[in-house]
């Protein structure tokens, strides 16, 4: 929790704001990297949980690769310093200019999502006169026991390429000369906290490459994806998420005969390392009761409540009332979703004080809006404090 000292030095700049911890950011950073160093894994940040320059620097600091979503984030990393070869790049909608560039600066793979976009990958990379590695996105039918919204590894979902789809075209896939089937892919969806689901994630996997090793598909990497999840209720008791016991489920289950593993994780990384530092303007009472403090922030900088339902756990880092009410915060947005929590126990909180939602770091000021016009949000971070 911030100490009072901090919290009231943070009234010298203009609410709403993104506060980061440095610190923190560099142990979950140290943490992944030499965990994932014991096993020789390959990570790659997921750039669109955050792509604040400051938290780049830093991540690329520690070597590792990046996973884009769209051209424009491949630019974002090349232009941050990242080397071309280690970047990865997903999405089921990629727009031609987006894949000709991500060709032109020779990125590592792209993980194609549709046999059409594989044909489309070919074409384009025959004008270039080159030929581009690719990643074949498989669609494993698991589910990754998450909030809906999130989970992107089910037979319906809109992401990767079913495998019986890939094993009826596989003949046609080999016969193409301007991409070379460099890996697979997965990623079957975001915030898993029941890691049993990356055993069976490993089952799918072993038996894929299996497969296709025997159908005669000579590819190097595997690429498990993202999705590791953190701990929204109680953030301070799990600051750096368990990377050690992912790793290990991984490394006892996955049968990948040498090949090179890579993982694509976002939220895991920057989720605890940000808050949203938020002022109360109002407080009001509904007709039924219900206890309004109305914040300065709104969905416009942090839409994860309002889109998903998603949980952050609000402190009030200013009041120093030993009475407690419960409350619904609620933002500034002209939306009636715009609620950061309907029932939360604060102690007495009034026009002017400070709140802090914690775990904000990713999926936040990356989903950042100008909704209503709203300002975007500023970043402090805890080393120029
Ligand atoms: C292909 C891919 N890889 C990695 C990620 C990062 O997921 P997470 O932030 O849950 O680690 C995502 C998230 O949407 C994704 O779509």
């Amino acid at each position: 929790m911030l100490s009072r000292q901090i919290a009231e030095t943070l009234r010298k700049h203009r609410t709403p704001f993104y506060l980061y911890d440095i610190d923190l950011l560099r142990q979950t950073l140290e943490s992944v990297t030499s965990v994932a160093a014991r096993y020789g894994y390959v990570i790659h940040y997921a750039i669109k949980a955050n792509f604040d320059p400051h938290i780049l620097e830093l991540i690329k600091e520690y070597g590792l690769g990046v996973d884009c979503a769209s051209g424009n984030e491949v630019r974002c990393a090349i232009e941050a310093g990242f080397d071309p070869s280690g970047i990865v790049y997903a999405g089921v909608g990629k727009r031609d200019h987006e894949i000709r560039y991500a060709i032109e600066q020779g990125i590592f793979a792209i993980n194609a999502e549709s046999l059409q976009e594989i044909e489309v990958i070919d074409s384009i990379a025959s004008s270039c006169g080159k030929v581009q590695s690719i990643g074949l996105r498989v669609n494993p039918d698991i589910d990754p026991k998450t909030n809906k919204c999130i989970d992107t590894g089910q037979a319906d979902s809109k992401f990767g390429i079913s495998y019986e789809e890939l094993v009826s075209r596989l003949e046609w896939i080999k016969s193409l000369k301007n991409i070379k089937v460099a890996g697979i892919h997965l990623h079957i969806g975001s915030q898993i906290r029941e890691l049993h689901v990356f055993e069976y994630l490993c089952a799918k996997v072993n038996s894929i490459v299996e497969h296709l090793g025997a159908l005669g598909l000579d590819f190097g990497f595997v690429d498990v994806g993202g999705g590791l999840g953190v701990n929204y209720d109680l953030p301070e008791n799990e600051p750096v998420p368990n990377f050690a016991s992912v790793f290990s489920i991984i490394n006892s289950h996955l049968k990948v005969g040498g090949r090179p593993v890579h993982f694509e994780f976002g939220r895991a990384i920057v989720a605890q390392c940000g808050e949203l530092i938020t002022s109360v303007l109002f407080n009001k009472t509904t007709a039924s009761g219900r206890k309004l403090v109305i914040v300065d922030a709104s969905m416009t900088e942090l839409i994860r409540p309002a889109l998903y339902g998603a949980y952050h756990n609000i402190e009030n880092i200013t009041s120093r009332s030993a009475e407690h009410a419960r409350y619904t915060i609620a933002g500034t947005a002209c939306e009636s979703t715009d609620i950061f929590d309907e029932g939360v126990t604060l102690p007495l909180t009034s026009r002017g004080d400070l709140l802090t939602i914690k775990s904000a770091g990713a999926y936040g000021m990356s989903m950042a809006s100008r909704y209503n016009l709203h300002d975007l949000p500023a970043a402090v971070y805890s080393d120029s404090l």
